[in-house]
């Protein structure tokens, strides 16, 4: 079975990993999306707010599974028997730092492939970050994240 990772943060997911997932299913047997257990980045949302909100989005599809992660991401995926390890790349400013991370993870477990995908047009301007900002301030983009995603934004800044 060939199983492929795709690893971020995920804070929040946003339509542009939905569509990478979406074309890696169609790839790999199965997806599993590894969300990074990382306080020190103080996220917006749990890891179990992420996990949840990502179970959400793809209930029913049998092959995008969804586990959390900490420490070396090549450890969790040869922990989970994953070969592949997937990213996106949108624009030439995420080519330096995927292209270290890369080499670095190829470096420690070289049994591992990483693969690049790249985001539909419409997509790739779009970051969490920048998501997570408009919403703080009051504005929204519904097309731009999922309706799981756009409700527990409006809740988490509407509560706050
Ligand atoms: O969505 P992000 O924040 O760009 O994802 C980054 C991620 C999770 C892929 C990266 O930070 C990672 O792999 N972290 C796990 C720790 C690790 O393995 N570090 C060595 C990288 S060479």
């Amino acid at each position: 079975m060939r199983k492929a990772l795709y690893p971020g943060s995920f804070d929040p997911i946003t339509n542009g990993h939905v569509d990478i997932l979406e074309r890696a299913a169609k790839i790999f047997d199965l997806v599993e999306v590894a969300v990074l257990e990382n306080p020190s980045k103080e996220p917006l949302f749990t890891v179990e707010e992420r996990v949840r909100m990502i179970e959400e989005i793809f209930r029913g599809k049998e092959k995008i599974k969804v586990g959390s992660f900490r420490g070396l991401l090549v450890e969790y995926a040869k922990k989970t028997g994953a070969q592949v390890i997937i990213r996106g790349l949108r624009a030439i400013s995420d080519f330096e730092y995927e292209f270290q991370m890369a080499l670095m993870n190829f470096k420690m477990e070289p049994q591992i492939e990483i693969i690049f995908m790249m985001p539909r047009v419409e997509y790739s301007f779009l970051s969490s970050k920048l998501v997570k900002e408009i919403y703080s301030l009051g504005g929204t983009l519904p097309d731009l994240v999922p309706p799981a995603v756009d409700r527990e934004l409006k809740k988490k800044f509407n509560d706050t």
